[in-house]
């Protein structure tokens, strides 16, 4: 385990059986369909590789980057779009994939921007949520584990940048982020 872990919160092969799941249960529901997946940049790379290598139907890719600010443990709730979609999405089928549902202002804000561009249907899966953070409600339709209220890193999630490459999902040690 990393030094900085308290604890393995998610391994590997968990991780990896519970994407398979949702590719498989995603390539059913859109069947006979192209999908857009969106992906949100960063923390969902490392989910969206290994998702869509599960998914049979045809895919496109596109990527947004929304910033909260700064390297803190808390979503400010403010949200900016970085960078936005390289397409239109009307008439598309698309799937936002983020890695974590926190508070729900992101992918709140995301549905909401993405909604107004008229899209043929309009879903999320997310591989994490943590709805002991909720601040606004937020209909999840596809999602890989719910954890409690800690802090994760690891497999595409970071703290202050670090940890995104490693490959279990990690409860950092409070004194890594009280420093
Ligand atoms: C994280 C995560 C979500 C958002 C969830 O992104 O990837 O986008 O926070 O939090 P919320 O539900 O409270 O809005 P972050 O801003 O850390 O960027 P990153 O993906 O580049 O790490």
């Amino acid at each position: 385990m990393h030094p900085d872990a308290r604890e393995v919160l998610i391994t590997e092969q968990q991780i990896a059986n519970r994407v398979a799941e949702l590719g498989r249960q995603i390539s059913r529901d859109y069947a006979g369909r192209e999908i857009l997946v969106v992906g949100i940049l960063k923390g969902a790379v490392l989910f969206l590789a290994d998702l869509v290598r599960h998914i049979d139907v045809p895919v496109r890719l596109d990527f947004m980057a929304v910033s909260s600010y700064g390297a803190t443990t808390d979503s400010s709730g403010v949200v900016q779009i970085i960078k936005d979609l390289e397409q239109s999405i009307e008439g598309r089928h698309v799937l936002i994939v983020e890695d974590i549902v926190d508070t729900g202002l992101t992918l709140k804000y995301l549905q909401d921007n993405l909604a107004t561009r008229r899209p043929a249907s309009l879903r999320i899966c997310t591989l994490l949520d943590k709805p002991g953070r909720r601040k606004v409600p937020v209909q999840v339709d596809y999602n890989g584990f719910v954890i409690p209220d800690e802090f994760v890193v690891g497999y595409g999630l970071d703290y202050a940048e670090r940890y995104r490459n490693l490959r279990d999902i990690l409860v950092l040690k409070p004194e890594v982020y009280q420093k």
